[in-house]
């Protein structure tokens, strides 16, 4: 709960000179999508790509904020908005200090994202990692489909959960399909498109 006590204190550096001395803007890049859909890998990959022209960057990714920011959360819907509402809060600490952020959650539900839409607006660029349940199933990076559909795993999405897939993304990614480094050129050709980094 807010106090009224709290007042804004406005710094003498601004994101715009941040992002000068960056030499590129701010921006946050949403993946979203099943688990085994390529969120982590994609997000890595692309930053990847970043730091090799030099640009600044953090991915923030699921399962590592459950470690810590989010340690106390469970899955349970409540759970799962609390842990969007404040990864959105964080990314947006970023986005201020000039840096291209990659968030990987699952974000299932699109009142989720919607809400982090509104919260970073033009900021926010919803990429959605669209593998098929099939495809990330027979994936199964982590193992963690054989134990949803054994049922050890409680509200395990796209099996027992819903997946919410976007209606209007900024950019959809075929990650059932496409290689790696074309899913990379995608996201680099929509920042130059964007005029985050210089094309
Ligand atoms: N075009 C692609 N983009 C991303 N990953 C791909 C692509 N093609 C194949 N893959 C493979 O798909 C798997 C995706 O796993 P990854 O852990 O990135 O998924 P995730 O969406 O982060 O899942 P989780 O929500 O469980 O963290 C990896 O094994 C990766 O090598
Ligand atoms: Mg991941």
């Amino acid at each position: 709960m807010k106090s009224p006590n709290v007042v804004w204190h406005h710094g003498e550096v601004t994101r715009d000179m941040r992002e000068k001395l960056n030499g590129h803007k701010g921006i946050v890049l949403w993946f979203t999508g099943l688990s085994g859909s390529g969120k982590s890998t994609l997000a890595h990959a692309v930053e990847a790509r970043l730091y090799e022209q030099g640009a600044h960057t953090f991915v923030i990714d699921g399962d590592n904020v459950r470690h810590g920011l989010c340690a106390d959360l469970d899955f349970s819907d409540a759970g799962r908005v609390e842990n969007i509402r404040r990864v959105a809060e964080v990314a947006g600490l970023f986005v201020q200090a000039g840096i291209i952020t990659l968030t990987a959650f699952i974000s299932p539900f699109r009142s989720d994202r919607e809400r982090a839409r509104s919260l970073l607006g033009e900021d926010f660029v919803e990429i959605f990692c669209s593998a098929p349940l099939e495809v990330c199933e027979s994936r199964d990076v982590k193992g963690l489909y054989k134990r949803a559909r054994s049922g050890e795993i409680p509200a395990f999405t796209g099996i027992s959960s819903p997946y919410e897939p976007p209606e209007h993304p900024e950019l959809e990614v075929d990650t059932a399909n496409l290689p790696l480094e074309a899913s990379v050129d995608r996201v680099m050709d929509y920042l130059s498109y964007r005029g985050i980094i210089a094309s």
